[in-house]
C-alpha cells in the first residue's frame, strides 16, 4: 500500500497549521557549543515540512512520509521512534505554559536526509514547536525564537536523551536568509554574517550514517568534562566551561593532562579560536585564510577529537586540489554524514568519480545559499 501523501489522508480532518524548517551545516566551530564556545552555522536547503492539528485528548498520532506511522500519548515515556522529538518539544512548551495540554495529529514530509548530520531532528523539533505555538496562540515573534531553540535543546536532552548543544535548534529557528549565524554559546549573543560575494556553501553527503543516539557524542562530552576538571585544578581557577581555557595556557596544560584528554582540550580551545579568525577573514574576503582555517579544523577533528571518518577524510584531502574550492571539512557531530565546502564555480565531478571508484557508493552534493530559519506557512483558527 503506498504511504499516504497528506495529513487529510492519514487523519481524515484538515490540519490547522503548516510549518517548515531548514537543515543546517556548521561552517566552523565544531564540538564547541556544549563547551561554551562559538559556532558559525548556516541554515540550508532542503527543508522539512509538517502539518498538524490539536486533538481533544492526550494522544499524539504521527505519520512521517519517510519513516512511517508512530503513535503515543503525552504521558508515555520515550520509545526511540521519530515521534519522540515532537512529543519532547510539546512537553517543554506545555511546561513553559506556551501551549495547551492536548495531544495532536502530525504529518511530516522531509527532504532532509535523516542521520546525515544536517540536523533533521532539530528541524523536526523546531518546526513542530513553531507549529504548535502558532496553532495555540498565533505565530511566535522573532524575539521568541531563541527561547524556542532553548526548549528544543531541553526536549532533546531531557526527553529524547541526547545531550546536544544549542547550535542546531538556534540556527534552525533564528537564521536569516543570506547570512551565517555567529553564535557565542556562552553569552548567547548572535551576529549575522554575510559570506564573501559569490561564495556558495556546498554540502557533500558521504553516505555514511551514524546517529547522535549512538553514544560516541556523549563520550566526547564526558571527556570534555574530565578535561575541564583537570585543567581547572591545574590552572588553579574555576573553569565553568572548557572554552574558558586560553590558547596560551595549552602548553602548560599539556604536562598536567593525560595525553588523550589533552588532545580533546586542544581541539576545543583551538577550534573556538578559529571561529573568530574565520569571521575576520570572511569580513575581509580573505578566501585563502578561510580555506586554511577549514582544513585546520578538519585535521583537528580527525587527529585530536577523533570524530572524522575515512570517507570524509578522503573528500577533504581531494578537495584541496580542486580549483574553486575554498576550504572543506567534516560538519556536525562526526562519525558519518556530510562534508561542507565553500565553493565558487568548482567542478567536483572528478572528485566524485574518484570517491565512487574507491568506496563503491555515490557522492551526493548540492549547493545551497544560506536560507531563513523555520516559519509557519498557514494558520487557521483551532477548531
Ligand atoms: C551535533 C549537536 C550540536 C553540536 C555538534 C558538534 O550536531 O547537535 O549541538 O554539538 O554536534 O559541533
Amino acid at each position: 500500500m503506498p504511504a499516504p501523501e497528506s495529513f487529510e489522508a492519514c487523519f481524515a480532518l484538515a490540519p490547522t497549521v503548516a510549518a517548515e524548517a531548514p537543515g543546517r551545516v556548521n561552517l566552523i566551530g565544531e564540538h564547541t557549543d556544549y563547551n561554551g564556545g562559538c559556532v558559525l552555522p548556516v541554515a540550508i536547503e532542503p527543508v522539512l515540512r509538517l502539518w498538524l492539528r490539536y486533538r481533544e485528548d492526550r494522544r499524539v498520532r504521527g505519520h512521517s512520509r519517510e519513516q512511517g506511522p508512530a503513535e503515543a500519548t503525552l504521558d508515555s515515556p520515550r520509545d526511540g521512534s521519530w515521534l519522540d522529538y515532537p512529543r519532547g518539544i510539546a512537553l517543554q512548551l506545555i511546561a513553559a505554559g506556551r501551549i495547551p495540554e492536548r495531544g495532536f495529529d502530525l504529518f511530516v514530509a522531509s527532504e532532509l536526509p535523516a542521520g546525515a548530520g544536517l540536523s533533521s531532528s532539530a528541524a523536526l523539533e523546531v518546526a513542530c514547536g513553531a507549529g504548535l505555538a502558532a496553532a495555540a496562540g498565533g505565530p511566535l515573534r522573532d524575539s521568541e525564537l531563541p527561547e524556542l531553540a532553548q526548549l528544543c535543546r531541553l526536549a532533546e536532552r531531557e526527553f529524547v536523551g541526547v545531550p546536544c548543544g544549542i547550535m542546531d535548534p538556534y540556527v534552525i529557528a533564528c537564521a536569516q536568509p543570506g547570512r551565517a549565524t555567529l553564535l557565542d554559546c556562552d553569552s548567547m549573543r548572535a551576529k549575522q554574517l554575510e559570506l564573501p560575494a559569490g561564495l556558495e556553501v556546498c554540502i557533500i553527503d558521504t553516505g555514511e550514517r551514524r546517529g547522535l543516539r549512538d553514544g560516541d557524542y556523549r563520550a566526547r562530552q564526558e571527556e570534555c568534562e574530565a578535561a575541564r576538571c583537570a585543567a581547572a585544578e591545574f590552572l588553579g581557577r574555576p573553569l565553568e566551561r572548557l572554552c574558558a581555557v586560553l590558547p596560551r595556557e595549552l602548553g602548560a596544560c599539556e604536562a598536567a593532562l593525560e595525553p588523550g584528554l589533552y588532545r580533546r582540550l586542544r581541539h576545543v580551545v583551538r577550534e573556538n579560536a578559529r571561529v573568530a579568525e574565520f569571521a575576520t577573514a570572511s569580513a575581509a574576503g580573505d578566501l585563502p585564510a578561510l580555506a586554511a582555517l577549514m582544513y585546520a579544523s578538519h585535521a583537528s577533528l580527525r587527529d585530536d577529537y577523533q570524530v572524522s571518518w575515512s570517507r570524509a577524510d578522503f573528500v577533504v584531502e581531494r578537495a584541496r586540489d580542486v580549483p574553486g574550492v575554498f576550504g572543506a571539512r567534516m560538519t556536525g557531530a562526526g562519525f558519518g554524514g556530510c562534508v561542507v565546502a565553500l565553493v565558487r564555480g568548482a567542478d567536483l565531478e572528478p572528485l566524485a568519480s574518484a570517491f565512487e571508484a574507491k568506496f563503491k557508493a555515490p557522492l551526493l552534493r548540492w549547493n545551497s545559499r544560506p536560507v531563513a530559519g523555520a516559519r509557519v506557512l498557514s494558520l487557521r483558527s483551532v477548531a
